[in-house]
């Protein structure tokens, strides 16, 4: 950030993240997704979100006054259904036509951040204590990446996994997936586990099936409940249609987050899942991690993101020290 800050020629960066687009940039560029158009903004990030709401606001409007106009003119057709003559008739025509091209002519709303309501299927049952590992060690070669970790989760709670980059976090969890054996250490699994994984690679998609197959696979159920829960994950239209392997990083990531959520896993372990996520698409993430009622570890540099989901302990890496986390209501701790 301080690099891109001092840099003193032109910068052209693409980000998700907020504070950078607040404080190092001076113009905004938009892609606007209903015109397929390039909008430009002066200004942060912040400055940018007060002119589009302005300018969304604006829009609105137009389209309420443009809807009323429609909606007259339709009455009036209506009222017009007794004229028989030949004027009457081209009236009537040409009234029809203008309602035609104001209705393909009128705008789309701007998109608003959805609010994602869907029943999740209940985790499968599962002992007190899923996962229990004790003395953990890893090395890669003379580097020495874990050292005597004791970990722990228990039924139905929220780990934050922190620490730098390098200190060891996906490590950990390609241990607790049994993808990499550690050096040393124990581990104890209830036979009942049931673990969803999430991480940037996708190791969990086949590139050359569309959205619906993909959805097919994973969770018996019809394909018009399968189309309406993606259409939640706001994968609409031809888009069930489309190859995962052409999917945004974004896309691809809102599609694994939909296929661990409508499976019934107990603990699901989630590897930066913000990464490729828009603000909105972030938000509907999180809306629906919260309704999650299995155990989640979960490691993500988005601090509102962890702070969101409300872990109920945080475990840091490279110190191997778990920290209970209090919430505060008022006086009352939660
Ligand atoms: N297969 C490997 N061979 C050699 N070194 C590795 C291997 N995998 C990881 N490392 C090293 O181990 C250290 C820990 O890596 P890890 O991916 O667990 O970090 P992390 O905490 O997940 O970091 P980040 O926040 O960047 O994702 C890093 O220094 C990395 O270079
Ligand atoms: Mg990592």
């Amino acid at each position: 950030m301080n690099f891109l800050g001092r840099y003193p020629k032109t910068l052209i960066v693409v980000s998700h993240d907020l504070n950078l687009l607040d404080t190092k940039v001076d113009k905004i560029l938009e892609v606007n997704i209903q015109t397929h158009k390039i909008d430009e903004y002066a200004g942060n990030y912040s400055s940018y979100l007060k002119l589009k709401e302005d300018k969304e606001a604006l829009l609105v409007r137009h389209i309420r006054i443009q809807e009323q106009h429609i909606r007259q003119m339709k009455e009036g057709l209506l009222k017009m259904s007794h004229f028989k003559s030949k004027k009457g008739i081209r009236i009537k025509l040409m009234v029809q036509r203008r309602v035609e091209e104001l209705e393909e002519n009128l705008p789309a709303m701007p998109p608003a951040a959805k609010k994602i309501k869907m029943k999740l299927p209940e985790p499968v049952w599962v002992g007190e204590m899923p996962i229990m590992a004790e003395h953990l060690s890893k090395a890669y070669g003379n580097k020495k990446v874990l050292t005597n970790v004791n970990f722990d989760i228990k039924r139905g709670e929220r780990i934050a996994l922190m620490g730098p980059n390098g200190a060891g976090k996906s490590t950990l969890i390609k241990i607790l997936i049994r993808l990499i054996t550690p050096d040393e250490g124990e581990m104890v699994f209830d036979e009942k586990i049931k673990i969803g994984y999430y991480s940037q690679e996708f190791e969990m998609f086949d590139f050359d099936k569309t959205l619906l197959e993909t959805m097919k696979d994973k969770c018996q159920i019809e394909e018009r409940i399968i189309r309406g829960l993606l259409g939640r994950f706001l994968f609409s239209g031809e888009m069930v249609f489309q190859k995962v392997g052409s999917l945004s990083g974004g896309e691809k990531t809102r599609l694994a987050i939909a296929l661990l959520l409508v499976q019934n896993y107990n603990l699901l372990i989630l590897d930066e899942p913000t990464t490729y996520l828009d603000v909105l698409s972030q938000r509907l993430i999180l809306e629906a991690l919260k309704m999650y009622e299995g155990a989640m570890i979960v490691v993500s540099h988005t601090p509102e993101f962890i702070s969101e989901l409300k872990p109920s302990r945080k475990f840091y890496l490279p110190e191997n020290r778990m920290e209970l986390v209090q919430y505060y209501l008022g006086n009352n701790c939660l």
